[in-house]
Formats: structure tokens, sequence, C-alpha cells
């Protein structure tokens, strides 16, 4: 049986979900591990907030998952290459877009992306849209995924969307019993063993830092977490993959510091995303 590699991070809105899923990637890419980061939301597209506007995203994972012959060279042609780290490249809606660009996304088309998907890369890690009710994505992400790592807030709106959205994954395909449980964005003053309960008990705590604020606001957040004050975070974010992929955190991050230029990325006709490829394609 391979390995297993895919990762769905799914949760309540602003809990952390795209933060945590690029701070994983970012630890797998460390150790010289390829990785396929896929934002799912259609509703508010990722890849234009978190990139520079310069960034060369021009084919959607709309126009994938709507494909009436999908193809993994189709795929890895689709995959936006980041200058921070060679082994790391995202898939994802483009800006501006909605689903209403789209045929309907069918049920067998996503199921066929997630099963060519995990053979393009050593890791897959998919960011999934908090609302997943008008699009199967996010939802067969949950169901297909190899594990999934659940985060909530620490207040009540983490736990009114929980209540809202847990029984849409109460069948047994999603195994729900083996998600991990996490408190995300927990800030000074909130107090996650009083919501422990509410979420079915706790296993991670990601601490709120000051310095992952200034990332997202600076475009950043694939650099490496350098202050003192980030190492729980840093900790947290070791333990959940050390559990789930039995991976060791390396010591010296591989990511090039904040004055690497942005080299504009003109994308040839194929082209492979990564330093190295995985399987045969
Ligand atoms: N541990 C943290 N410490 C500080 N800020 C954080 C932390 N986690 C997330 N944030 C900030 O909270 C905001 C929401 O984070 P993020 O976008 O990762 O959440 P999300 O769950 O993906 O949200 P959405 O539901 O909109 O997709 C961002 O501004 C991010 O920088
Ligand atoms: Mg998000």
């Amino acid at each position: 049986m391979e390995q297993d590699n895919v990762l769905a991070v799914m949760g309540s809105p602003g809990s952390g979900k795209t933060t945590t899923a690029v701070k994983l990637a970012l630890s797998l890419a460390a150790q010289k591990k390829n990785v396929i980061l896929v934002f799912c939301d259609p509703f508010t597209p990722v890849i234009p907030a978190i990139l520079p506007a310069d960034t060369v995203h021009d084919t959607s994972i709309g126009s994938l998952l709507t494909a009436p012959g999908l193809t993994q060279t189709q795929i890895l042609n689709a995959c936006v290459p980041i200058k921070e780290s060679e082994y790391i490249s995202l898939l994802g809606y483009c800006g501006g877009e909605s689903l209403t660009h789209y045929p309907k996304i069918t049920r067998d088309k996503v199921v066929e992306f997630f099963v060519m998907l995990r053979h393009l890369s050593d890791y897959i890690i998919i960011d999934c849209a908090s609302v997943f009710e008008a699009d199967p994505t996010s939802i067969i992400a949950i169901e297909m995924s190899d594990a999934v790592l659940k985060i909530g807030t620490a207040n009540l709106k983490g736990i009114s969307y929980f209540q809202t959205h847990s029984p849409m994954l109460a069948d047994s395909r999603f195994r729900k019993e083996t998600h991990k449980t996490v408190i995300g964005n927990l800030k000074v003053g909130q107090d996650w063993e009083a919501v422990s309960g509410q979420y079915g008990g706790v296993e991670y705590i990601l601490p709120y830092v000051a310095e992952l604020e200034q990332q997202d606001n600076e475009l950043s957040l694939f650099y490496p977490l350098v202050q003192p004050e980030s190492d729980s975070y840093r900790k947290a974010i070791s333990s959940i993959l050390q559990e789930i992929f039995s991976v060791q955190s390396a010591s010296v991050p591989v990511v090039p510091t904040i004055q690497t230029e942005r080299k504009a990325k003109a994308k040839s006709s194929f082209k492979l995303p990564f330093a190295r490829s995985k399987g045969e394609f």
C-alpha cells in the first residue's frame, strides 16, 4: 500500500486553515519534500490573496475540475510555482473568478482529480473552503484524504460553525473519528479548555503569533517564522506533521531570505513545477 500523503485542512472561517496549510507545506519543503498546495475555495480565491499581483497564474483549478478529459500533464501545467521554495507549487482559483465561470463541478470529476493528484507529489495539502454546501470539492477532499485537520476557534463562532457543519460529515465515509482537532489562532484571554468539550476534545493548539499576521499583511506567508515568540506555533506545526506523516522537523529552513527577488515565471508548454517528480507521468 502507498504511504499516506494527502492531508485536508478544514474548519471554521478565519480559524487559520490557509495559514496552517502553508506552514505545513513549508515544513515539508524544508525537508526537500515536494508539496502541492490545493486551495479549494471558489468563493474567495486564495492565491491572489497570498501572492503578489504579478504572480503568473493562468490556469484555474476550476478549469481542471471541469475539463472533459483531465490529464496529469494538465494538472502539472496548472501548478503555480513560488519563488520561496522550489518544492512547493499551488493550485487554486484565479482572481476575479467564481463558480459561475464554469460548468457544474461533478463528484466524478473531483474524485478523478484527487485520484490523479496524489501521484504527482510527495505530499498534497488541501486547504478546504469553510463553506462546502455549494461546491463538492472541499467535502470530497475531506472524504478522500488520508488525514484531516479540523480547525476551530476558541469562541462561540467556531462552535456554531461546527454545530452546523459536523452533521454534514456524519457519514462513515468521512471517518470523522480520525480527524485531528486543532484550536487555531488562539488569542490571549481565550480559554481553549472551556470549548474543548464542544469540539469533542482538542489535540493541538495553534496560538496567535503576531509574526503570522505581519506575514499575511506583507504577502510573505511563504517565509519562515523567525521570531522567538513564534516558537510555540512552529512546534505545534512540527508535532502535527510528526503525528500525521511521521515527518521530523528539519533544523535548518531551506527557504530563502525575505530579500530574495521574485523572478517573473514565464511558463513554457510543459514544465515540472518541482525540483523532482514523484511518479511516472
Ligand atoms: N496563529 C495565528 N496567529 C496570528 N494570526 C493568525 C494565526 N492564524 C491565522 N492568523 C490570521 O488570521 C487571519 C485568518 O487566517 P487564515 O486566512 O489562515 O484563516 P482561514 O481559516 O483560512 O480563513 P478563511 O475561512 O477566510 O479561509 C489571517 O489574517 C491570518 O494572518
Ligand atoms: Mg482560508
